[in-house]
Protein backbone atom coordinates (compact mmCIF):
# COMPACT_ATOMS: atom_id res chain seq x y z
CA UNK A 1 0.00 0.00 0.00
CA UNK A 2 2.50 2.24 1.03
CA UNK A 3 4.83 1.30 -2.17
CA UNK A 4 1.83 2.35 -4.39
CA UNK A 5 1.37 5.23 -2.23
CA UNK A 6 5.00 6.26 -3.59
CA UNK A 7 4.66 5.29 -6.72
CA UNK A 8 1.22 7.58 -7.17
CA UNK A 9 3.45 10.35 -5.92
CA UNK A 10 6.48 9.98 -8.09
CA UNK A 11 4.28 9.57 -11.19
CA UNK A 12 2.14 12.77 -10.66
CA UNK A 13 5.42 14.48 -9.89
CA UNK A 14 6.72 13.27 -13.52
CA UNK A 15 3.80 14.35 -15.05
CA UNK A 16 4.34 17.79 -13.04
CA UNK A 17 7.73 18.50 -14.19
CA UNK A 18 6.52 17.46 -17.85
CA UNK A 19 4.02 20.26 -17.88
CA UNK A 20 6.25 22.36 -16.21
CA UNK A 21 9.34 22.11 -18.47
CA UNK A 22 6.53 22.56 -21.91
CA UNK A 23 4.77 25.04 -20.46
CA UNK A 24 7.69 26.98 -18.14
CA UNK A 25 9.28 28.07 -21.26
CA UNK A 26 6.58 30.82 -22.44
CA UNK A 27 5.29 31.39 -19.02
CA UNK A 28 7.33 34.46 -17.95
CA UNK A 29 9.00 34.98 -21.13
CA UNK A 30 7.53 38.16 -23.02
CA UNK A 31 5.43 36.12 -24.86
CA UNK A 32 3.92 35.71 -21.71
CA UNK A 33 0.62 38.14 -22.12
CA UNK A 34 -1.22 37.21 -18.67
CA UNK A 35 -0.57 39.98 -16.77
CA UNK A 36 -2.03 42.00 -19.79
CA UNK A 37 -5.57 42.69 -19.60
CA UNK A 38 -5.86 42.91 -23.13
CA UNK A 39 -4.82 39.03 -23.56
CA UNK A 40 -8.16 38.49 -21.53
CA UNK A 41 -5.12 37.23 -18.98
CA UNK A 42 -4.96 34.25 -21.30
CA UNK A 43 -1.31 32.92 -22.57
CA UNK A 44 -2.44 31.25 -25.76
CA UNK A 45 -5.22 32.68 -26.89
CA UNK A 46 -4.33 35.86 -28.45
CA UNK A 47 -2.36 33.63 -31.21
CA UNK A 48 -4.12 30.38 -30.95
CA UNK A 49 -7.82 29.02 -30.13
CA UNK A 50 -8.92 25.69 -29.96
CA UNK A 51 -12.21 26.32 -32.08
CA UNK A 52 -13.10 28.64 -34.69
CA UNK A 53 -9.81 29.49 -35.99
CA UNK A 54 -8.85 31.93 -38.87
CA UNK A 55 -9.03 30.72 -42.10
CA UNK A 56 -5.23 31.43 -42.94
CA UNK A 57 -3.63 30.74 -46.72
CA UNK A 58 -0.66 33.14 -47.33
CA UNK A 59 0.73 31.71 -50.77
CA UNK A 60 -0.25 28.17 -49.31
CA UNK A 61 0.95 27.79 -45.83
CA UNK A 62 -2.38 27.36 -44.10
CA UNK A 63 -4.72 26.88 -41.54
CA UNK A 64 -2.82 24.03 -39.13
CA UNK A 65 -1.87 26.53 -36.81
CA UNK A 66 -5.10 27.35 -35.19
CA UNK A 67 -4.73 31.12 -35.69
CA UNK A 68 -6.36 33.46 -33.87
CA UNK A 69 -4.68 36.87 -34.31
CA UNK A 70 -5.79 39.45 -36.91
CA UNK A 71 -2.92 39.96 -39.71
CA UNK A 72 -1.76 43.03 -41.45
CA UNK A 73 -4.03 43.68 -44.53
CA UNK A 74 -3.30 42.07 -47.88
CA UNK A 75 -2.54 45.69 -49.61
CA UNK A 76 -0.25 47.20 -46.74
CA UNK A 77 3.27 47.63 -48.28
CA UNK A 78 6.46 47.42 -46.17
CA UNK A 79 9.98 49.06 -47.28
CA UNK A 80 12.18 46.74 -48.26
CA UNK A 81 15.96 46.24 -49.70
CA UNK A 82 14.26 45.73 -52.61
CA UNK A 83 11.85 48.71 -52.64
CA UNK A 84 8.18 48.90 -51.35
CA UNK A 85 6.66 45.76 -52.13
CA UNK A 86 2.43 44.79 -50.80
CA UNK A 87 2.57 42.03 -47.97
CA UNK A 88 2.60 38.87 -49.47
CA UNK A 89 5.69 39.83 -51.67
CA UNK A 90 7.73 41.79 -49.01
CA UNK A 91 7.25 38.38 -45.92
CA UNK A 92 6.90 34.82 -45.94
CA UNK A 93 3.96 33.54 -44.47
CA UNK A 94 5.38 32.93 -40.80
CA UNK A 95 6.63 36.22 -40.23
CA UNK A 96 3.43 37.47 -41.78
CA UNK A 97 2.00 36.16 -38.33
CA UNK A 98 4.76 38.00 -35.91
CA UNK A 99 3.24 41.32 -37.93
CA UNK A 100 0.51 41.00 -36.60
CA UNK A 101 1.47 42.64 -33.79
CA UNK A 102 5.08 43.85 -34.74
CA UNK A 103 4.43 46.31 -37.43
CA UNK A 104 1.88 47.95 -35.66
CA UNK A 105 -0.75 48.55 -38.05
CA UNK A 106 -2.90 45.92 -36.39
CA UNK A 107 -3.89 46.18 -32.31
CA UNK A 108 -2.72 43.66 -29.93
CA UNK A 109 -6.09 42.45 -29.12
CA UNK A 110 -7.62 42.06 -32.18
CA UNK A 111 -8.20 38.63 -32.12
CA UNK A 112 -10.87 36.33 -31.85
CA UNK A 113 -12.64 38.48 -34.12
CA UNK A 114 -12.65 41.25 -32.24
CA UNK A 115 -11.26 44.54 -33.48
CA UNK A 116 -8.68 45.86 -30.67
CA UNK A 117 -7.09 49.27 -29.48
CA UNK A 118 -4.13 48.46 -27.92
CA UNK A 119 -1.06 48.60 -29.85
CA UNK A 120 2.67 47.71 -29.68
CA UNK A 121 5.29 50.33 -29.04
CA UNK A 122 8.69 50.70 -27.51
CA UNK A 123 11.58 48.93 -29.00
CA UNK A 124 9.99 45.90 -29.73
CA UNK A 125 7.52 47.63 -32.65
CA UNK A 126 9.37 46.46 -35.79
CA UNK A 127 7.05 48.68 -38.18
CA UNK A 128 6.65 48.35 -41.59
CA UNK A 129 9.89 49.66 -42.91
CA UNK A 130 12.19 46.86 -43.14
CA UNK A 131 15.03 48.18 -44.66
CA UNK A 132 16.27 48.28 -41.09
CA UNK A 133 16.37 44.84 -40.32
CA UNK A 134 17.74 41.43 -40.93
CA UNK A 135 15.97 40.81 -44.45
CA UNK A 136 13.43 38.11 -44.25
CA UNK A 137 11.26 36.77 -46.68
CA UNK A 138 11.82 37.20 -50.69
CA UNK A 139 14.47 39.77 -49.45
CA UNK A 140 16.52 37.09 -47.88
CA UNK A 141 17.23 34.87 -50.68
CA UNK A 142 20.33 35.01 -51.71
CA UNK A 143 21.74 37.72 -53.41
CA UNK A 144 24.54 37.02 -56.04
CA UNK A 145 25.72 40.54 -55.18
CA UNK A 146 27.48 39.01 -52.47
CA UNK A 147 29.05 36.26 -54.16
CA UNK A 148 32.53 36.31 -53.14
CA UNK A 149 31.40 38.07 -50.12
CA UNK A 150 33.11 36.47 -46.53
CA UNK A 151 29.96 37.31 -44.86
CA UNK A 152 27.79 35.38 -47.99
CA UNK A 153 25.87 32.62 -46.08
CA UNK A 154 26.83 30.05 -48.92
CA UNK A 155 30.59 30.71 -48.12
CA UNK A 156 30.37 29.19 -44.93
CA UNK A 157 27.54 26.46 -46.17
CA UNK A 158 29.08 23.32 -45.09
CA UNK A 159 29.90 24.89 -41.41
CA UNK A 160 26.27 25.78 -41.06
CA UNK A 161 24.23 24.00 -37.89
CA UNK A 162 20.63 24.37 -37.55
CA UNK A 163 17.80 22.49 -35.77
CA UNK A 164 15.41 20.21 -36.86
CA UNK A 165 13.99 20.23 -40.45
CA UNK A 166 15.13 24.05 -40.55
CA UNK A 167 18.34 22.42 -42.09
CA UNK A 168 16.91 21.71 -45.21
CA UNK A 169 14.36 24.23 -46.39
CA UNK A 170 17.65 26.87 -45.40
CA UNK A 171 20.06 24.76 -47.72
CA UNK A 172 17.07 24.77 -50.20
CA UNK A 173 16.55 28.33 -50.12
CA UNK A 174 20.60 29.18 -49.55
CA UNK A 175 22.33 27.18 -51.91
CA UNK A 176 19.47 26.99 -54.56
CA UNK A 177 18.04 29.84 -54.00
CA UNK A 178 14.44 28.57 -53.38
CA UNK A 179 12.11 31.82 -52.80
CA UNK A 180 9.85 29.20 -51.25
CA UNK A 181 12.25 28.36 -48.37
CA UNK A 182 13.04 31.71 -46.82
CA UNK A 183 14.52 33.09 -43.86
CA UNK A 184 10.96 34.11 -41.41
CA UNK A 185 11.23 35.54 -37.94
CA UNK A 186 10.16 32.36 -37.01
CA UNK A 187 13.98 31.26 -38.02
CA UNK A 188 15.82 33.50 -35.63
CA UNK A 189 13.21 33.54 -33.19
CA UNK A 190 11.37 30.51 -30.78
CA UNK A 191 7.53 32.08 -30.36
CA UNK A 192 6.97 30.02 -27.31
CA UNK A 193 10.70 30.16 -26.23
CA UNK A 194 11.62 26.55 -25.77
CA UNK A 195 15.34 26.90 -25.63
CA UNK A 196 14.90 29.18 -23.12
CA UNK A 197 17.42 31.73 -24.68
CA UNK A 198 17.00 35.73 -24.37
CA UNK A 199 15.12 37.38 -27.06
CA UNK A 200 13.42 34.09 -27.79
CA UNK A 201 15.96 33.16 -30.13
CA UNK A 202 16.12 29.63 -31.58
CA UNK A 203 20.21 29.61 -30.76
CA UNK A 204 21.61 31.50 -27.97
CA UNK A 205 23.24 34.36 -29.58
CA UNK A 206 25.71 34.94 -26.65
CA UNK A 207 28.97 35.93 -28.55
CA UNK A 208 26.98 36.43 -31.86
CA UNK A 209 26.25 32.06 -32.07
CA UNK A 210 23.36 32.32 -33.67
CA UNK A 211 24.48 34.54 -36.23
CA UNK A 212 27.93 32.58 -36.85
CA UNK A 213 26.01 29.29 -37.52
CA UNK A 214 25.06 31.06 -41.36
CA UNK A 215 27.79 33.73 -41.59
CA UNK A 216 31.82 33.40 -41.85
CA UNK A 217 33.11 35.41 -38.94
C1 LIG B 1 2.89 35.32 -29.61
C2 LIG B 1 2.18 34.33 -30.33
C3 LIG B 1 2.12 32.93 -29.79
C4 LIG B 1 1.74 32.53 -28.54
C5 LIG B 1 1.41 33.40 -27.35
C6 LIG B 1 1.69 31.10 -28.57
N1 LIG B 1 2.06 30.64 -29.81
FE1 LIG B 1 2.04 28.73 -30.48
N2 LIG B 1 2.71 29.31 -32.31
C7 LIG B 1 2.92 30.61 -32.68
C8 LIG B 1 3.38 30.64 -34.04
C9 LIG B 1 3.75 31.88 -34.83
C10 LIG B 1 3.39 29.31 -34.50
C11 LIG B 1 3.79 28.81 -35.88
C12 LIG B 1 5.24 28.45 -35.86
C13 LIG B 1 5.68 27.87 -37.18
O1 LIG B 1 4.85 27.61 -38.06
O2 LIG B 1 6.90 27.66 -37.29
C14 LIG B 1 2.96 28.49 -33.38
C15 LIG B 1 2.84 27.11 -33.41
C16 LIG B 1 2.33 26.35 -32.38
C17 LIG B 1 2.13 24.92 -32.44
C18 LIG B 1 2.42 23.99 -33.61
C19 LIG B 1 3.86 23.95 -34.00
C20 LIG B 1 4.85 24.01 -32.88
O3 LIG B 1 5.67 24.92 -32.90
O4 LIG B 1 4.81 23.17 -31.98
C21 LIG B 1 1.60 24.54 -31.23
C22 LIG B 1 1.20 23.15 -30.79
C23 LIG B 1 1.47 25.74 -30.42
N3 LIG B 1 1.93 26.82 -31.15
C24 LIG B 1 0.96 25.76 -29.15
C25 LIG B 1 0.90 26.88 -28.32
C26 LIG B 1 0.36 26.89 -26.97
C27 LIG B 1 -0.21 25.68 -26.26
C28 LIG B 1 0.47 28.17 -26.50
C29 LIG B 1 0.14 28.70 -25.11
C30 LIG B 1 0.81 28.00 -24.00
C31 LIG B 1 1.07 28.96 -27.57
N4 LIG B 1 1.31 28.14 -28.64
C32 LIG B 1 1.31 30.31 -27.49
C33 LIG B 1 2.74 31.73 -31.89
C34 LIG B 1 2.33 31.74 -30.57
C1 LIG C 1 -0.35 38.66 -30.11
C2 LIG C 1 0.65 39.60 -30.48
C3 LIG C 1 2.03 39.07 -30.82
C4 LIG C 1 2.37 38.20 -31.82
C5 LIG C 1 1.46 37.50 -32.81
C6 LIG C 1 3.80 38.09 -31.77
N1 LIG C 1 4.31 38.85 -30.76
FE1 LIG C 1 6.25 39.07 -30.23
N2 LIG C 1 5.73 40.30 -28.69
C7 LIG C 1 4.46 40.76 -28.45
C8 LIG C 1 4.48 41.69 -27.34
C9 LIG C 1 3.26 42.42 -26.76
C10 LIG C 1 5.82 41.77 -26.92
C11 LIG C 1 6.40 42.65 -25.81
C12 LIG C 1 5.97 42.21 -24.47
C13 LIG C 1 6.42 43.18 -23.40
O1 LIG C 1 7.06 44.19 -23.69
O2 LIG C 1 6.12 42.90 -22.26
C14 LIG C 1 6.58 40.88 -27.79
C15 LIG C 1 7.94 40.70 -27.71
C16 LIG C 1 8.68 39.99 -28.63
C17 LIG C 1 10.12 39.85 -28.60
C18 LIG C 1 11.08 40.45 -27.56
C19 LIG C 1 11.51 39.38 -26.60
C20 LIG C 1 12.32 39.89 -25.44
O3 LIG C 1 12.78 39.01 -24.69
O4 LIG C 1 12.45 41.11 -25.27
C21 LIG C 1 10.47 39.11 -29.68
C22 LIG C 1 11.87 38.68 -30.08
C23 LIG C 1 9.26 38.76 -30.38
N3 LIG C 1 8.19 39.31 -29.71
C24 LIG C 1 9.23 38.04 -31.54
C25 LIG C 1 8.05 37.59 -32.16
C26 LIG C 1 8.02 36.71 -33.29
C27 LIG C 1 9.24 36.16 -34.00
C28 LIG C 1 6.71 36.48 -33.58
C29 LIG C 1 6.15 35.56 -34.64
C30 LIG C 1 6.59 34.16 -34.56
C31 LIG C 1 5.92 37.24 -32.65
N4 LIG C 1 6.77 37.90 -31.80
C32 LIG C 1 4.54 37.29 -32.63
C33 LIG C 1 3.32 40.39 -29.13
C34 LIG C 1 3.26 39.49 -30.17
C1 LIG D 1 19.55 31.22 -40.90
C2 LIG D 1 20.71 31.84 -41.49
C3 LIG D 1 21.06 33.24 -41.04
C4 LIG D 1 21.23 33.67 -39.77
C5 LIG D 1 21.07 32.89 -38.47
C6 LIG D 1 21.65 35.03 -39.86
N1 LIG D 1 21.70 35.42 -41.17
FE1 LIG D 1 22.22 37.24 -41.87
N2 LIG D 1 21.68 36.71 -43.72
C7 LIG D 1 21.26 35.45 -44.10
C8 LIG D 1 20.85 35.49 -45.49
C9 LIG D 1 20.33 34.29 -46.31
C10 LIG D 1 21.02 36.81 -45.92
C11 LIG D 1 20.71 37.37 -47.29
C12 LIG D 1 21.95 37.23 -48.09
C13 LIG D 1 21.79 37.79 -49.44
O1 LIG D 1 21.02 38.73 -49.64
O2 LIG D 1 22.51 37.27 -50.32
C14 LIG D 1 21.59 37.53 -44.80
C15 LIG D 1 21.95 38.87 -44.85
C16 LIG D 1 22.63 39.52 -43.83
C17 LIG D 1 23.24 40.84 -43.95
C18 LIG D 1 23.24 41.71 -45.21
C19 LIG D 1 21.98 42.52 -45.27
C20 LIG D 1 21.85 43.24 -46.57
O3 LIG D 1 22.24 44.40 -46.61
O4 LIG D 1 21.34 42.66 -47.53
C21 LIG D 1 23.79 41.12 -42.73
C22 LIG D 1 24.57 42.38 -42.35
C23 LIG D 1 23.49 40.01 -41.86
N3 LIG D 1 22.80 39.06 -42.56
C24 LIG D 1 23.82 39.94 -40.52
C25 LIG D 1 23.39 38.95 -39.64
C26 LIG D 1 23.48 39.02 -38.20
C27 LIG D 1 24.08 40.16 -37.42
C28 LIG D 1 22.95 37.87 -37.72
C29 LIG D 1 22.73 37.46 -36.28
C30 LIG D 1 21.79 38.31 -35.54
C31 LIG D 1 22.52 37.08 -38.86
N4 LIG D 1 22.78 37.77 -40.00
C32 LIG D 1 21.95 35.82 -38.77
C33 LIG D 1 21.23 34.34 -43.30
C34 LIG D 1 21.33 34.35 -41.92
C1 LIG E 1 18.69 36.70 -38.57
C2 LIG E 1 18.02 36.48 -37.33
C3 LIG E 1 16.79 37.26 -37.01
C4 LIG E 1 15.68 37.41 -37.80
C5 LIG E 1 15.43 36.87 -39.19
C6 LIG E 1 14.73 38.17 -37.01
N1 LIG E 1 15.26 38.49 -35.79
FE1 LIG E 1 14.38 39.52 -34.30
N2 LIG E 1 16.09 39.49 -33.22
C7 LIG E 1 17.21 38.75 -33.54
C8 LIG E 1 18.20 38.89 -32.47
C9 LIG E 1 19.57 38.24 -32.42
C10 LIG E 1 17.62 39.76 -31.51
C11 LIG E 1 18.25 40.26 -30.21
C12 LIG E 1 18.98 41.56 -30.48
C13 LIG E 1 19.77 42.02 -29.31
O1 LIG E 1 20.49 41.22 -28.71
O2 LIG E 1 19.69 43.23 -29.02
C14 LIG E 1 16.30 40.10 -32.01
C15 LIG E 1 15.41 40.95 -31.35
C16 LIG E 1 14.08 41.10 -31.70
C17 LIG E 1 13.09 41.85 -30.94
C18 LIG E 1 13.34 42.61 -29.65
C19 LIG E 1 13.88 43.97 -29.98
C20 LIG E 1 14.18 44.77 -28.74
O3 LIG E 1 15.18 45.50 -28.76
O4 LIG E 1 13.43 44.67 -27.77
C21 LIG E 1 11.89 41.72 -31.61
C22 LIG E 1 10.57 42.31 -31.20
C23 LIG E 1 12.14 40.92 -32.79
N3 LIG E 1 13.47 40.57 -32.82
C24 LIG E 1 11.16 40.56 -33.69
C25 LIG E 1 11.43 40.01 -34.94
C26 LIG E 1 10.45 39.88 -36.00
C27 LIG E 1 8.99 40.27 -35.89
C28 LIG E 1 11.10 39.33 -37.07
C29 LIG E 1 10.57 39.09 -38.45
C30 LIG E 1 10.11 40.28 -39.16
C31 LIG E 1 12.49 39.10 -36.65
N4 LIG E 1 12.64 39.52 -35.36
C32 LIG E 1 13.46 38.51 -37.45
C33 LIG E 1 17.41 38.00 -34.68
C34 LIG E 1 16.52 37.94 -35.74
Amino acid sequence: MKRRHLINLAGIAALACGAASVNGQIVGSAHDFTSYGWSDNQICKPCHTPHNAMVVDINGYGTDRLWNHALPAENQVYETMDGPLPRNDALDAKSILCMGCHDGTVALDSFGGVNGNTFLGGSELIGTDLTNDHPVGGAAVWNPAYEGSRYNPRANWENMTFDGDRMGRLQDMIVNGNVESVIACTTCHEPHRRGGNDYLTRIDNTGSQMCLACHLK
